[in-house]
């Protein structure tokens, strides 16, 4: 694909879809990783003289209140912190105030336009929207990885207008993907945790298909661990997948790796009452919420001498503590590994190796949530399938 590189910016008014939809509390950003990871494309831009537009969601706008709750200026302010031009911006996602900034932009100048889901529009791919954006701009950039998995007017509509071409994050973040998941060097381990089968389902299936083992953990274990005829107790169990749960068992061929002990609690509480059980010994009206000792030992032997290792979703409710080991260990045996390339497909692992502090020690933490996901299941990115081959 093109390239930022490949396209003559000087002078010329780039717009550039960037995913500024970063986690905030009280009108706060509590973590600015998507503004920093948008930092190489926009410093090309400001040192290549373009004229920068920058294009972003934030939340999800359903209501008129949901506006004051997700004005980007938040990110406007935090960017001018990090770049050394000037910012302006635009508390408005069309009509003359926004035009006249585009207009007044220098070489290497940035306006920041309003949140696009301010206009009911932008996820609809409305084409009037898309035209009239496109307008503002002689060039677009595709830098949002964490978005290009919505066909929306900013993310596919302007691009599918306008000459195109990637940002270095969407291609930093096609290359560690690809090459872990598409081209990796073996053995190669997957481990897919998170709450629900029904959101993995597709990647586990996909994963089945080019890793050497899949490891299993979180909440989406019970409902495989009841395809096999286990009684889970209270855990959290997708009644109507447990027939494709039996599939998937049965085609694995032994790659499938489920938990053998958990810790169950009997209720889903930080102050519950917990129990370490093996898979045959969960109490009735106890439910697993962390994976046990002994599937940490096994998990972390399936771990040792992988050269591959792609992760994605927690091992157990994490964010409270006493669930929260076997994520802890899992994150830990993975970083220790030594010359693997280590993966972490977005959203909550993400989270939970910040948060636990071992953001260094992988190859690669993707900035995308649904959006790695969606790659990781093979699908094809409506945000990138639109921008121009070289
Ligand atoms: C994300 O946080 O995964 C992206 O910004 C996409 O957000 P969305 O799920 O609201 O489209």
């Amino acid at each position: 694909k093109r390239t930022v590189k490949d396209l003559d910016v000087a002078g010329k008014r780039v717009i550039v879809r960037c995913d500024f939809n970063v986690p905030r509390k009280d009108g706060k950003i509590t973590n600015d990783n998507r503004i920093i990871q948008a930092l190489p494309t926009i410093k090309y831009l400001i040192e290549n003289k373009a004229k920068i537009i920058l294009m972003s969601h934030l939340g999800k706008v359903k209501t008129e209140e949901d506006k004051a709750k997700n004005d980007l200026r938040c990110v406007a302010d935090r960017l001018s912190e990090l770049v050394d031009t000037k910012v302006t911006f635009v508390p408005v996602t069309r009509g003359e105030e926004l035009e006249n900034a585009v207009a007044a932009l220098n070489d290497g100048e940035i306006v920041v336009m309003q949140n696009t889901r301010y206009e009911k529009g932008e996820s609809k791919n409305d084409p009037e929207l898309a035209q009239y954006w496109a307008s503002l701009g002689d060039l677009f950039v595709e830098d949002a990885f964490g978005s290009v998995h919505r066909a929306h007017a900013s993310t596919a509509g302007i691009p599918s207008i306008l000459p195109n071409a990637l940002g270095f994050l969407v291609e930093k973040e096609v290359k560690m993907l690809g090459a872990a998941v598409d081209t990796p060097v073996r053995p190669f381990v997957a481990i897919i945790g998170g709450a629900k089968v029904s959101d993995k389902i597709a990647v586990v299936d996909n994963l089945l298909k080019k890793a050497d083992k899949v490891l299993i953990g979180g909440g989406m274990a019970y409902t495989f661990l009841k395809a096999m005829g286990l009684n889970v107790g209270k855990s959290l169990v997708e009644e109507d997948k447990v027939e494709l749960a039996k599939e998937y068992i049965a085609k694995a061929e032994g790659k499938l790796i489920l938990p053998v002990d958990h810790v169950c609690a009997d209720a889903f509480a930080e102050d519950a009452n917990t129990v370490v059980a093996d898979n045959e010994n969960i109490p009735a009206d106890y439910m697993g919420l962390d994976i046990g000792p002994k599937t940490v030992e096994l998990y972390k032997a399936e771990l040792a001498g992988a050269k591959t290792v792609v992760w994605n979703g927690p091992m157990g409710v994490f964010e409270m503590k006493p669930f929260a080991n076997g994520t802890l260990q899992v994150c830990t045996a993975i970083s220790e590994l030594e010359g693997a390339t280590t993966v972490i497909g977005g959203g909550d692992s993400a989270a939970a190796a910040i948060q636990l502090g071992f953001a260094e020690k992988f190859s690669h933490i993707s900035t995308g949530g649904g959006a790695s996901l969606e790659y990781m299941e093979g699908k094809e990115l409506p945000g990138i399938a639109v921008i121009a081959e070289k």
